[in-house]
């Protein structure tokens, strides 16, 4: 694993979403972190739908009403815990994880 990104816990906090590139990725794929009332979760920016971007802008990833992920594409909702789609044209379908380490005061991303 390669470490994608590293940043300090105070610097994110609950609701938060942080992007971040993936270093080496032709396809420049973006890392999303975020933090929730039971921790930090790490997504990779796609969707299991047909692969395209879940968000452009981390502000608008997560649903204002419900707190649930939402593509930005067919509008397909995921836990932001579990990452597992709950609604849309991938139901049941999880996005890919990022392995998130929080110590120490600082949250490493490592992909
Ligand atoms: S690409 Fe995400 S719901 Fe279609």
């Amino acid at each position: 694993m390669k470490e994608v990104a590293r940043l300090q816990s105070s610097s994110l906090s609950l609701g938060d979403v942080k992007m971040f590139p993936i270093p080496e990725n032709p396809d420049r794929l973006t890392a999303l972190v975020l933090r929730t009332n039971t921790g930090v979760y790490g997504w990779l920016n796609a969707c299991p739908h047909d692969g395209r971007m879940l968000c452009q802008d981390p502000t608008y990833l997560l649903k204002r009403k419900t707190g649930l992920i939402q593509c930005m594409h067919h509008q397909a909702t995921f836990d932001p815990e579990s990452g597992i789609c709950d609604d849309g044209p991938c139901l049941g379908e999880k996005l890919r994880e990022v392995k998130i380490i929080e110590k120490d005061g600082q949250i490493v991303v490592l992909l």
